[in-house]
């Protein structure tokens, strides 16, 4: 019983990565394949240019009308974990 409580504990982080990290739905509300308006797709771009991009938004390097300000909100790890799921949405 105890051992089968502590497999427990130990997977719930593991089920909880499965879905969308913190702020990643948010994205596709814009950014979603059937959204037009010229605003590009993200949906399986390169993790590491996503990321790139991300934080070239949040230090304002990257010129941008809301993004600067969205990602200001972002910490590091949330930005690369964002740019992981949509990497790979699932
Ligand atoms: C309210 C609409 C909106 C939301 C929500 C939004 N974006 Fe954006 N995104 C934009 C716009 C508009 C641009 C163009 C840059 C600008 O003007 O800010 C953009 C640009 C980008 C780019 C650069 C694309 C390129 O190739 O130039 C990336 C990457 C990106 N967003 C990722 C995200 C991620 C990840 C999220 C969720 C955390 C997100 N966006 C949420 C509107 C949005």
């Amino acid at each position: 019983m105890r051992v089968a409580a502590a497999l427990l504990l130990l997977a719930a982080p593991l089920l909880v990565a499965a879905g969308p990290p913190p702020g990643a739905s948010a994205c596709s509300g814009c950014h979603g394949a059937a959204v037009a308006g010229g605003i590009p797709p993200i949906a399986g771009r390169p993790a590491a240019d996503l990321a790139a991009i991300l934080h070239a938004f949040r230090d304002g390097s990257r010129k941008a009308t809301l993004m600067d300000r969205l990602m200001k909100g972002f910490s590091d790890a949330e930005i690369n974990a964002i740019a992981a799921y949509w990497a790979s949405p699932s």
